[in-house]
């Protein structure tokens, strides 16, 4: 019996264009490996990495369709920045980011659009220290990479890089020069999320033993307004959890991921893809340009269980297809508390946790229902991280998803004016990227378990615990 399966297995890998290996230890079943490159002769980890403070941050924007000018705007309101160039295909859609320059009181950007490579222009310019990417998925890689062989840091919207050749070529490349290479995951300044961390980082929740996280987001509304039809384009050719870092960001945050835990293998499954075809039969537009709603690849509901080195787990979840309520789920067990996000926001911890100065009757609360209001909220104030104490009040005036973007960038620009680790690295960005061709090649493979890659490559243990970087 186990011959054929590892030569189906084997089959069906190789179809999927990853190179991949069977191992096998003392005759116990063993998953799906995909290669890790050796380390390129010279180069070392990037871990804790710090480069000399910038006293401005000079920074060039490529990609100004929906997500781009809104940090342009966030940039304006952040001390110690300058904007130095902005970039898109469109001269219409450069021209309009000005006006928040503009309205700063600071000076016009060069502008760079009307051919598919003018970022190389913006990229090469020497008054840059900061290339900061939101266009579409499939041009993020090279414009990173790029940016980086000229001396640049990056900073690049989510996900950054969407197949293991990619994500590795990243890795070797901030390794090669050394940069800041950040992947632009808003989701871990979210209030709760940043406050629950704070919680889990003081051992509220007791040892976390398992976290979930999810992107559950019709994009019905949106399909028509990507640039191209990109995104549309991508879900259709390829399955797997294409937009999973939302989600697993905080997930792994929470669980010290390559600070203490590492990521061990995953297990994937996918529903057939039912809505997002029928959009596209039953739109008109879409019709008369011919196009096929058969063979779209990416499924309905995909559904991803990963376990990591210390024992824990993690479900992570996809879905932009059925009519659902907005989701990232976020959810977080642990041996003395739990903490839930969405549908509601709440926590239900053991009185052992609860400190009874600042919760009264705190020895009415257990683990089998949520603390009342007025508890939760009294946790939320007492756990409120340092980065909500100073950035809350800008971050609700500036705004971007309710003030989560303005922290992000803030928090970027802060560490490379203060010469600080930046709080997420590349490897951040690798492990939360590579689930979508991992994703898929567990799917195309009978969800059979595929093993995570260590990209720090004997890194994962050097760093007792995630925390964020602060100026004395
Ligand atoms: N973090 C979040 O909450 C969040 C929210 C929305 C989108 N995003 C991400 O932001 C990115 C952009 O998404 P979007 O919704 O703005 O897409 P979009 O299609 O609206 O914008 C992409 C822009 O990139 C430009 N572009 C494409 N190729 C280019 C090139 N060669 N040179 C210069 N410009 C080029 C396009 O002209 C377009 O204006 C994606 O990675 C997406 O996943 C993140």
């Amino acid at each position: 019996m186990r011959l054929p399966l590892v030569a189906a297995l084997f089959i069906a890998a190789m179809v999927t264009g990853c190179s991949v290996k069977q191992q096998h230890t003392n005759n116990t079943y063993s998953p799906l490996t995909v290669e890790t490159p050796v380390r390129p002769a010279g180069q070392s980890d990037v871990l804790n990495l710090v480069t000399p403070k910038l006293d401005t941050v000079r920074v060039g924007f490529i990609g100004l369709g929906m997500r781009g000018p809104g940090a342009v705007y966030r940039f304006t309101n952040i001390p110690g920045v300058s904007v130095k160039a902005l970039c898109d295909l469109y001269p219409e859609r450069v021209e309009s980011c000005q006006k928040y320059l503009t309205a700063a009181g600071m000076p016009r950007a060069a502008a760079y659009s009307g051919s598919e490579d003018a970022w190389k222009q913006l990229c090469e310019r020497n008054d840059i220290d900061l290339v900061y990417i939101a266009t579409d998925w499939v041009h993020h890689v090279p414009m990173m990479l790029y940016a980086m062989e000229q001396g640049k840091h990056v900073a690049c919207e989510v996900p950054a890089a969407m197949n293991m050749e990619d994500i590795w070529a990243v890795v070797n490349m901030a390794e090669k020069t050394r940069l800041h290479c950040m992947m632009l995951e808003n989701c871990v300044y979210d209030f709760f999320e940043l406050t629950t961390l704070n919680m889990a980082q003081h051992g509220v929740f007791g040892d976390i033993t398992h976290v979930e996280g999810a992107y559950i987001h019709c994009l019905e509304p949106f399909w028509d307004q990507y640039e191209g039809d990109w995104r549309m384009k991508y879900n259709k050719a390829h399955r797997g959890d294409v937009y999973a870092t939302h989600g697993f960001g905080p997930a792994c945050q929470l669980l010290d991921i390559h600070r203490g835990d590492k990521l061990n293998y995953l297990t994937s499954m996918d529903s057939d893809p039912i809505s997002i075809p029928n959009f596209i039969r039953n739109d008109s537009a879409r019709r008369s340009r011919g196009e096929d709603p058969t063979g779209f690849r990416n499924g309905e509901h995909t559904t991803t269980m990963i376990r990591t080195e210390r024992g824990r787990t993690i479900l992570i979840e996809h879905n932009v297809a059925s009519p659902r309520p907005y989701s990232r789920m976020y959810q977080v067990t642990g041996t003395k508390g739990f903490a839930n996000k969405y549908p509601y926001q709440g926590y239900a911890i053991e009185a052992s946790q609860i400190d009874p100065s600042v919760v009264k009757n705190h020895e009415d609360l257990s683990g089998h229902s949520y603390v009342p209001n007025d508890v939760k909220e009294a946790l939320m104030k007492q756990y409120k991280h340092p980065i909500h104490r100073e950035l809350e009040e800008k971050a609700k005036q500036v705004g971007g998803h309710g003030g989560m973007d303005f922290i992000m960038d803030y928090r970027l620009v802060y560490c490379l004016r203060n010469g600080l680790p930046l709080d997420m690295d590349v490897y951040d960005l690798a492990e939360w990227c590579c689930l979508a061709p991992l994703t898929a090649l567990s799917i195309e493979n009978h969800s059979a378990p595929v093993a995570i890659p260590d990209f720090t490559r004997g890194g994962w243990n050097k760093i007792k615990g995630f925390r964020h970087a602060f100026a004395e």
